[in-house]
C-alpha cells in the first residue's frame, strides 16, 4: 500500500499505510489522528480537514474547487500549500505525500 508522512500539530511525523480509493482526510482519520476533526464527514463544508502539503506534490493534486477555496479563505492559517485533505483522493501515485495538519482555527 502507498504510504502517506503525517505531521501533527506538535510537529511529529508518522509514516502510515493508506488504502488507494480513499481520501487524505479519511486517510488520516483512519489512522487515529484525532486532530483532523473533519466535522462535515467530506462534504466540504467545514475546513476542519485543513493540511499543509508538501510542495513537491502540489502538481499531482487535483485543482481546486470554488467551494473549497472559499473555505480556505476563512482560515488564519492559511498557505500556497493549503489544501482541504477531503477533497484529494489518495492515488498510488501519492505515495510518499506528505501533509502536515494546520493549526485549529
Ligand atoms: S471534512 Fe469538512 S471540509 Fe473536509
Amino acid at each position: 500500500m502507498p504510504k502517506l508522512i503525517v505531521v501533527n500539530r506538535a510537529g511529529e511525523e508518522r509514516a502510515v499505510e493508506a488504502e488507494t480509493g480513499l481520501t487524505v482526510m479519511e486517510a488520516i482519520r483512519d489512522n487515529g489522528f484525532d486532530e483532523l476533526l473533519a466535522l462535515c464527514g467530506g462534504c466540504c463544508s467545514c475546513a476542519t480537514c485543513h493540511v499543509h502539503v508538501d510542495p513537491e506534490f502540489a502538481s499531482l493534486l487535483p485543482p481546486m474547487s470554488e467551494d473549497e477555496n472559499d473555505l480556505l479563505d476563512s482560515s488564519d492559517s492559511r498557505s500556497e500549500t493549503s489544501r482541504l485533505s477531503c477533497q484529494l483522493p489518495f492515488t498510488a501515485e501519492l505515495d510518499g505525500l506528505k501533509v502536515t495538519i494546520a493549526e485549529e482555527d
